[in-house]
């Protein structure tokens, strides 16, 4: 009748996979609690560490669970509270973590009707109703853990990729505010075929290298020459702090998401602390606030 999950924040994209690609932290995200009411329907009675709205009806959280009660309608209502672990907007799934963690726990009160894969096209509703697209990237590991490809939209499809052990993700979180509504709209129309072969083939290299723990491999495919150079200009310095991490010893570095956060992929927890510490000095004289994270990789979903 009362459930607490963690559910964690995620990079999307990870360079070369744009809209196609994600994957979990293991240690930033949002605590939800789901309780069963007598009172029918859904409240959020609750929600601390940011200031969102509480109207399930425009609440990502919200918009899962009234979704999933239409479909799977129950004589009990149910209660949500929001603990969100970081900031909204920073570009690493803020709403797709309290949408994908609504989803998980909802269906565990409903007695776990639903499959991953449906719970991934709820948890999208949350992200149509709060950044305007349904996008799977950042729910689907949410709720899968690891790396996911979303392979086909319609009908939708998730793989679930394996994660090398020593993967670590470092990441910085300029406090600038980008709104994903916006750093879509610089993307190009088109691209070359000439490019798209570079991208397709970048992620086939990701891919495989995460397969086979091929580090350098990983490092190699880590690129991306078409959403990227697009977006870094609506972030401060992403040139600088990718080539300091990458001098640092980081196999690569890439936009979070839609921004403004920088991430980085590290080999083991020194590479992953120098990286840290160098990324933090590059950003120590801008005058811009910033969060820093190090985090492994969430391999098991919320
Ligand atoms: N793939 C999305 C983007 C991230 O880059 O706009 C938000 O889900």
């Amino acid at each position: 009748n009362y459930l607490k999950i963690f559910s964690p924040a995620t990079v999307a994209n990870v360079s070369c996979g744009f809209d196609a690609l994600g994957l979990a932290l293991e240690t930033v995200g949002d605590t939800m609690t789901f309780t069963k009411t007598i009172t029918k329907g859904v409240k959020i009675t609750k929600i601390t560490g940011a200031d969102l709205p509480s109207d399930p009806q425009i609440n990502a959280a919200g918009v899962v669970a009234l979704a999933m009660l239409e479909k799977h309608p129950v004589d009990f209502g149910i209660d949500i509270t929001i603990h969100k672990g970081y900031t909204p907007g920073s570009g690493l799934g803020s709403s797709a973590a309290s949408a994908a963690g609504a989803a998980f726990g909802v269906n565990q009160l409903l007695g776990n009707s639903f499959s991953p894969l449906e719970l991934t096209q709820f948890a999208m509703l949350g992200e149509e109703a709060t950044c305007g697209t349904p996008i799977a990237d950042n729910v689907s590991a949410a709720i899968y853990g690891g790396f996911t490809l979303v392979r086909s939209y319609k009908p939708l499809s998730i793989v679930k990729i394996p994660v090398p052990a020593d993967l670590r993700v470092v990441a910085i979180h300029p406090q600038v505010e980008v709104k994903t509504k916006d750093s879509r709209e610089v993307l190009p129309k088109e691209v070359s075929l000439k490019d798209a072969v570079t991208q397709w083939a970048n992620v086939g290299g990701l891919i495989s290298g995460l397969y086979t723990n091929d580090y350098q491999l990983i490092a190699d495919s880590l690129t991306d020459i078409i959403v990227e150079p697009a977006r870094k200009h609506l972030i401060p310095h992403f040139d600088e702090v990718k080539q300091q991490a990458i001098k640092a010893g980081a196999l690569g570095a890439g936009i979070s998401g839609s921004g403004p956060t920088i991430f980085t992929l590290c080999k083991g927890d020194a590479t992953a602390e120098n990286v840290y510490k160098t990324i933090q000095n590059t950003y120590q004289d801008k005058q811009i606030d910033f969060n820093m994270i190090l985090s492994k990789i969430n391999t098991e979903g919320i």
